[in-house]
C-alpha cells in the first residue's frame, strides 16, 4: 500500500486531505505540531478506513525540521510515495510592524522546509519512479498582497518552484502538482487575523472541498490547480488588469482598506 506524508495534517485543509487520502486506502504519515490533535486523526482514519496511520509531532518553522523528519522517517523504516506539503501560516500585518522573527518563520515553514523535504524525499522516489508531490500555494501566489506582503511571496514561491519541478521531472514517473485555494473555511483566517476580511466574506469554500480538489489534481498529475470556478475567474481576470488595480483590489480583498 503506497503511504502519504501530510504536513500541517492536524486541521484544516491537511486533516481533509488525510480523509481523501485515507478514503483511497493509502497508509498515512500525519505531521505538525498538536500531537493530541494527530493521534486523534490517526485513531478515527485508522478505525474507519483500515490503514496504517503514524504520527509525528513536530514543529516544521526550524531550520533543521526537513533533516529531522527525514531522519525520524528513516529510523521509523516509513517510505513515503506521495508527499504533501501543506503546513504554512499567513498574518494580516503591515510589513513594518511585523516581527523579524514572525516573518523569517513564515518563509521556513512556506518556503524553506518544503523546499528542504522535497528534496530530501525526492531522490527516493525518482529511484523508485514513482510518486507525487502536492505542494499547497494560494491564489495569493499570482498577485502581490498589501498587508500580507512576506505571506503573498511565499506563495508565489510555492508556485514557481513548484511548476518548474513538474516540467523538470516529467516522464521520470514523479509528478509534481501545485494546487492554489482561494479563502477557505479553516483555522487560517483566525492566524493571520483575518477573519474579518472582505475576502472570507465574500467567497470562502469548505475545506473538504478544497482538499478533494487538491486530491484529484495530485492522482491526475496534473502541474497546477486553482480551486473552484470563482478563483478561476479571478486569477484569469488578473492577468487582464493593471498591476496597480491588482494591488488596489487586493489590499481591499484583505483589509477592507483600498
Ligand atoms: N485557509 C485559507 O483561506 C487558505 C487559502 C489558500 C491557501 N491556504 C494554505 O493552505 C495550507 C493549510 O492551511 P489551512 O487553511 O488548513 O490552515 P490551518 O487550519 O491553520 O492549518 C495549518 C496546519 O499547519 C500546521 N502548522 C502550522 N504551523 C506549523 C509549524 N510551525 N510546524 C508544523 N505544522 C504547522 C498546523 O498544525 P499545528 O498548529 O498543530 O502545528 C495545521 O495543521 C497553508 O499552506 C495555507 O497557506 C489556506
Amino acid at each position: 500500500m503506497a503511504t502519504a506524508l501530510i504536513t500541517g495534517a492536524s486541521s484544516g485543509i491537511g486533516l481533509e486531505l488525510g480523509r481523501q487520502f485515507a478514503a483511497g486506502k493509502h497508509d498515512l504519515v500525519l505531521v505538525a505540531r498538536s500531537r493530541d490533535k494527530l493521534q486523534a486523526l490517526a485513531d478515527r482514519l485508522q478505525q474507519e478506513f483500515g490503514i496504517k496511520v503514524d504520527v509525528i509531532a513536530m514543529d516544521l518553522a526550524t531550520e533543521d525540521a526537513a533533516a529531522a523528519l527525514y531522519a525520524t522517517l528513516q529510523q521509523q523504516n516509513l517510505q513515503v510515495d506521495y508527499l504533501v506539503n501543506n503546513a504554512g501560516f499567513g498574518n494580516n500585518i503591515m510589513f513594518a510592524e511585523m516581527q523579524s522573527e514572525d516573518a523569517l518563520q513564515m518563509i521556513q515553514l512556506n518556503i524553506s522546509t518544503l523546499t528542504h523535504l522535497t528534496r530530501l524525499l525526492l531522490p527516493g522516489m525518482l529511484a523508485r519512479r514513482h510518486g507525487r508531490v502536492l505542494n499547497i500555494a494560494s491564489t495569493a501566489a499570482f498577485m502581490p498582497g498589501p498587508t500580507q506582503a512576506v505571506y503573498f511571496a511565499t506563495k508565489a514561491y510555492v508556485l514557481s518552484f513548484s511548476e518548474a519541478l513538474a516540467d523538470e521531472l516529467a516522464g521520470s514517473g514523479v509528478t509534481v502538482t501545485v494546487y492554489c485555494p482561494g479563502p477557505t473555511h479553516t483555522g487560517f483566517a483566525d492566524r493571520a487575523h483575518m477573519s474579518e476580511a472582505p475576502m472570507f466574506k465574500l467567497n470562502a469554500m469548505s475545506a473538504e472541498v478544497v482538499a478533494r480538489g487538491a486530491y484529484r489534481a495530485m492522482m491526475r498529475g496534473q502541474s497546477m490547480a486553482i480551486a473552484g470556478l470563482f478563483n478561476n475567474l479571478l486569477i484569469f481576470s488578473t492577468r487582464l488588469t493593471p498591476r496597480w488595480l491588482v494591488r488596489k483590489i487586493t489590499r481591499w480583498l484583505t483589509d477592507g482598506r483600498a
